[in-house]
């Protein structure tokens, strides 16, 4: 079987459309890139996570096409483009709001320079979408390099109208994932802002979505906040964030905990080897019973179901390597609130079956490619700086040999 790089892919099905006027059936498309790479379809024939017999040739082909440029995305980038956002010291340069494109793209997903709100508004993406999972811009007082200087009322109404242009292009049953910090004061007062409750009950109300879930991630960030746990003493070091899970139809959600099992502890493992249930007990007015020898027959092989209680390290090696990459390499300002991978890992491997197709729509550096790139999921990254599209290239490089660059992007 002949097998071909993404880039010769991308190239083949512009060039059918550019020899055609962009008048070509899908057939005829399939036919003109398959002659052009020469390769026979018939030999491409697999599995798609659950799907059995895909054509991954076609498949490939159509997700290249949904990527091209007769979707309204740019291959060159044109003078003007760049708006210079940040410091003066850590200059960044932010894609003009109307404009999408393609940076990066691999055999699985593609990275789009853009606003998550430009390329719904143009209506650039055609699939289904299985799991959103993404960080908005945290309500901050000081504005961070990428934004982030919004009152509660306007940060609210910008997130519900970033995840509002995307609800029709939502699997039925897909879960939306917002990581939100909470370390968000009401000015000069050891008093936090409600911008969580009240986004959460935008959602439910505006948009009709059901909370499934307030998943805590727990961490080993920094001890903050500093001025009203170190000075004034009057507040506790945060030592949780919250990732909230909600989705467009709670029975039908993609969400399976089996495939994020966690070992068994060595008391649990022991406790079922030792027979299980020794004493007979009725606990809570009778909603909870054991009788002797429960426990004995659990299967310890498979792992227990986790808590919405997470604990991830900040510590992350992927992305102290995107760091060094882009002190060390490109020269450019890092982003200082990065996703752990193993965090990202977990959501995408519990909220999105294999095959599936995850969004990250405010994506920074690109942990959530990274790992679906890793995991077999397909992905979508939407970011409009163009400094940390750049550093998230290194993600992808070491995974796989079908990354295609945008040139311009080099
Ligand atoms: C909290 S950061 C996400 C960081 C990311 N999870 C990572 O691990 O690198 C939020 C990101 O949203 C981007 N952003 C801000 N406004 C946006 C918009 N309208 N559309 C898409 N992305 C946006 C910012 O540039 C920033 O990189």
């Amino acid at each position: 079987m002949k097998n071909y790089h993404q880039g010769e892919l991308f190239e083949a099905v512009e060039q059918s459309y550019l020899e055609n006027n962009g008048q070509l059936t899908q057939q005829q498309l399939y036919a003109n890139v398959a002659s052009q790479l020469n390769i026979d379809p018939s030999e491409h024939i697999g599995s798609a996570g659950k799907q059995k017999n895909v054509n991954l040739f076609y498949r490939k082909v159509r997700w290249v096409q949904q990527s091209m440029k007769q979707k309204k995305l740019l291959t060159q980038l044109e003078r003007g483009i760049w708006t210079l956002s940040g410091t003066a010291k850590e200059r960044l340069h932010q894609i003009n709001e109307a404009k999408s494109v393609i940076a990066m793209s691999t055999n699985l997903g593609i990275v789009i320079c853009s606003t998550s709100q430009a390329v719904f508004d143009n209506d650039i993406i055609q699939e289904d979408i299985d799991l959103v999972l993404t960080s908005p811009p945290y309500l901050l007082q000081k504005q961070r390099h990428y934004g982030g200087d919004y009152t509660v009322r306007e940060w609210v109404d910008f997130v519900v109208e970033v995840i509002s242009k995307i609800l029709p292009r939502l699997a039925t049953g897909a879960a939306i994932c917002l990581n939100i910090g909470q370390d968000s004061f009401v000015q000069g007062q050891p008093a936090r802002h409600t911008h969580i409750e009240r986004l959460t009950i935008a959602l439910e109300d505006d948009l009709k979505l059901s909370l499934v879930d307030r998943i805590v991630w727990q961490s080993n960030k920094a001890p903050g906040p500093y001025a009203w746990c170190s000075l004034n003493r009057q507040m506790l070091h945060t030592g949780y964030e919250f990732v909230l899970l909600f989705t467009n139809n709670p029975l039908a959600l993609k969400a399976n905990n089996q495939r994020v099992l966690l070992p068994h502890s060595k008391e649990y493992q022991n406790f079922v080897r030792n027979g299980g249930t020794k004493k007979p007990a009725i606990n809570s007015d009778g909603a909870h019973r054991k009788s002797v020898g429960d426990y004995s027959k659990a299967d310890l092989s498979k792992g227990k179901i986790a808590t919405n209680n997470l604990y991830f390290s900040n510590k992350c090696t992927h992305n102290e390597k995107v760091n060094k990459y882009a002190r060390e390499v490109l020269g450019c300002p890092t982003h200082g609130a990065k996703f752990p991978y193993k965090l990202v890992e977990f959501l995408v491997k519990y909220l999105c079956p294999e095959g599936g197709l995850v969004l990250d729509n405010m994506s920074g550096t690109g942990p959530v490619g990274e790992v679906c790139q890793a995991n077999n999921r397909r992905f979508i990254c939407i970011e409009p700086i163009l400094e940390y599209i750049k550093q998230s290239f290194i993600r992808y490089t070491s995974l796989t040999d079908e990354v295609w660059i945008n040139p311009a992007f080099r």
